[in-house]
């Protein structure tokens, strides 16, 4: 039903923040609320999508109609969405995925040593996304790309450099959105060169209409 465009479709979310433990009791990962990300997942699944959405540790309730895979660390996000890739129509990537995990996971608790200052060596995690681009064959691939500056260039190159079909990008540090808001501020850029800039508003209203806007560019709205 033209309605419900995504019925029978499956449309894979992620959201939240990682984890990547230090040692026992500490771990290092972001602002991330998952807010986004759980907006983005109710509007697939009111849109008619199967949505699976694959979150980090957040503490909002549960969507009705979503299958959660909970996970912690970004080597487990991409292990979760690795599964679930394959069939998916659309794939939309809202997780703050940290970039960089512990090189070593301590078993013990780490004690203060006599030393002021203490060095945490760092690893890169695997870029879920880049991968996923690499991997693609006709998932639709969404991502969403935080900037501080050169907001729209920083995203327009991620969209590329990644093998995107769009990028949702946002600047965390407009006062209307980012990390942990209610609302945010975003623009829709598509790799044909369409261009979406949306005014600040509730992220749940937003999700609705960002994949309103991917459906119909996509013909997904026509084809059932
Ligand atoms: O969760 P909220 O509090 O509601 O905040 C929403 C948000 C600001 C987190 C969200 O709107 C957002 O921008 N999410 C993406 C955050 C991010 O990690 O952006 P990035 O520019 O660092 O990464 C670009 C893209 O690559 C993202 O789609 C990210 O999921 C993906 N990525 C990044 C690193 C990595 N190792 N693997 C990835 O897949």
């Amino acid at each position: 039903p033209k309605n419900l465009p995504l019925t029978g479709k499956k449309v894979v979310v992620t959201a939240g923040p990682t984890r990547e433990r230090i040692d026992p009791v500490r771990y290092i990962s972001n602002f991330s609320s998952g807010k986004m990300g759980y907006s983005m997942a109710e509007a697939a699944a009111s849109l008619g999508a199967e949505t699976i959405l694959i979150s980090g540790p957040v503490s909002l309730d549960k969507p009705a109609g979503v299958k959660i895979v909970d996970v912690e660390s970004a080597a487990e996000m991409f292990e979760a969405v690795r599964a679930e890739y394959h069939d998916a129509t659309i794939v939309i990537k809202s997780a703050a995925v940290a970039d960089y995990r512990p090189a070593e996971i301590h078993t013990q608790k780490i004690k203060k040593s006599d030393d002021d200052d203490s060095v945490i060596e760092l690893a890169r995690t695997t870029d879920i996304l880049q991968t996923l681009g690499e991997w693609k064959e006709d998932q639709v691939l969404v991502g969403f790309a935080a900037e501080t500056e050169n907001v729209i260039e920083n995203g327009k190159g991620k969209l590329q450099r990644k093998n995107l079909d769009y990028i949702i990008v946002n600047d965390v540090t407009d006062p209307g959105g980012g990390f942990g808001s209610d609302t945010n501020v975003v623009t829709l850029i598509s790799k044909n060169g369409t261009y979406h800039p949306y005014s600040s508003m509730p992220k749940k209203e937003l999700a609705t209409v960002l994949l309103q806007e991917i459906v119909q560019e996509e013909g997904l709205d026509t084809n059932n």
